[in-house]
């Protein structure tokens, strides 16, 4: 007998948790349409930041189609290809500082492994022997394996999983829109930046190999963003202590925020960054540790290779999608598109704001919005959890043909989500989007006012 749909979906681990969510059945441009034919905006270009050149791009299925028929793959470290030299090269234009050398993964989480064991081994090499801890921000997320999840601040995806995580100390947040000390953005950064040479003395300073963090933050806490000096601190204080700057762009790399790279805000180069996401489109499982010559030169000179590996490193196929993504990138200017169709997006939604008591805050760059949610904009005081406004604005929205992501929320966090259209958006989509997000809001705002 033939199996049906309804049937493989069953066949998927978790399926008896009933899930309803659509059934996609094809995508072209920002849009997504379902097996009945309903139409979506992919507003949150996928997990926030994947789809950034559009859905449906011919060119990029031809360049791995060509890749797959020359070779698949062929093992890391015993052979190179050229699609991976190639993609390493094209991406060293983009990048800050010496950043020129590449590893390239599968994605975010085993990027950000990856790094935190780069940072290991080249502080090993250069004799600091204690040195292992990479410091982190509260709040934050760098991804769900377990080394990535144990520099995350992200307590939802954590708790299950607290006796396998290393606990290691934490910086604070930045997060101007939850400060009461009466300090001006740019004085409280400088706060905040300098909190990260408390947790080094807490750490020990010789304990320390690198400090991890997102430009912009995404999913622990929807977009908030550092003043200008922030970053230009940060670094300072990791050149003092001899701790490597690990940049954790897997939702603001390549072109998310208007910028090539959202650290690029702050004038700051990193030691490592780390991207993935958008990188290849939403084509192929790919992800990037982008290292300084410098860094390399550490190990060239003690002529000792990095001992770490997985299966699919430079993936063939994956990296011939990162090389047509990245083509079409500069050939669209897609990096200047994100930054005008930014700030149409902003624009719109302190409309939206006007007409929708439950905002609180509007933060983010380029094309990447946070939106905090308030039960008092005045007080600023939160939902309550137990109500569930993030999830039931997701339905909401996915009534009204669009997606946005939610997230962290429950006791301590406010209700907030992000908007996050792929490079590509035109102002028509911009506009659609803030228009069905009213929509969605009125919905939300009906159902509280019904409870
Ligand atoms: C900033 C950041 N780092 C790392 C990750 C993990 O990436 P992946 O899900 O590709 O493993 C994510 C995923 O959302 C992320 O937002």
């Amino acid at each position: 007998m033939a199996q049906t749909m309804t049937q493989a979906a069953g066949s998927m681990f978790g399926s008896w948790l009933g899930n309803s969510a659509p059934l996609i059945e094809r995508a072209e441009g920002v849009r997504l349409w379902d097996v009945d034919g309903k139409e979506y905006i992919d507003a949150t270009s996928g997990a926030i930041a994947v789809i950034s050149v559009g859905h449906g791009r011919q060119e990029v299925v031809d360049a791995m189609a060509e890749q797959g028929r020359k070779f698949s793959y062929v093992q890391g470290g015993r052979f190179r290809h050229e699609v991976a030299d190639e993609l390493a090269t094209e991406l060293a234009r983009f990048t800050p500082g010496d950043l020129n050398r590449a590893i390239f993964v599968s994605g975010g989480s085993e990027a950000n492994e990856t790094a935190i064991k780069l940072a290991r081994a080249y502080q090993l090499i250069k004799g600091n022997l204690d040195r292992h801890l990479v410091l982190s921000r509260e709040r934050s997320y760098h991804g769900n394996t377990l080394g990535a999840l144990a520099v995350s601040g992200y307590d939802q995806r954590r708790a299950p999983y607290e006796p396998l995580l290393l606990n290691i100390p934490k910086v604070c947040e930045v997060n101007y829109y939850r400060d009461d000390s009466g300090l001006s953005y740019e004085e409280y950064g400088r706060v905040c930046a300098d909190d990260l040479e408390r947790a080094i003395q807490e750490a020990g300073p010789r304990r320390v190999s690198a400090f991890i963090a997102e430009p912009i933050v995404g999913a622990a806490g929807a977009a908030t963003t550092p003043p200008a000096g922030y970053f230009e601190r940060i670094r300072e204080i990791c050149d003092a202590y001899d701790i490597l700057f690990i940049a954790d762009e897997v939702i603001t790399g390549l072109g998310k925020t208007g910028r090539n790279f959202g650290i690029d805000h702050w004038g700051v180069a990193p030691d490592i960054i780390v991207t993935a996401k958008g990188l290849a489109g939403g084509y192929a499982p790919l992800g990037a540790v982008l290292v300084s010559e410098r860094v390399e030169q550490v190990f060239k000179d003690a002529e000792q290779p990095f001992m770490h590996g997985y299966t699919y490193m430079s993936h063939p196929v994956s990296c011939a999608a990162g090389l047509a993504v990245l083509r079409i990138i500069e050939r669209e200017g897609l990096i200047q598109n994100a930054a005008e169709r930014g700030g149409l997006l902003f624009e719109q939604l302190e409309h939206l704001k006007a007409e929708h008591p439950l905002i609180g805050d509007i933060r983010g760059k380029g094309l990447l919005a946070g939106i905090e949610l308030v039960r008092d904009r005045d007080t600023k005081e939160p939902l309550d959890p137990e109500l569930g406004v993030s999830l039931r604005l997701v339905q909401a929205a996915l009534d009204h043909g669009i997606t946005v992501y939610p997230c962290q929320t429950g006791p301590g966090h406010s209700d907030q989500f992000l908007v996050s259209p792929p490079l590509v958006s035109t102002p028509d989509d911009i506009e659609e989007i803030v228009n069905r997000l009213s929509l969605a809001l009125d919905d939300v705002e009906e159902g509280l006012r019904a409870s």
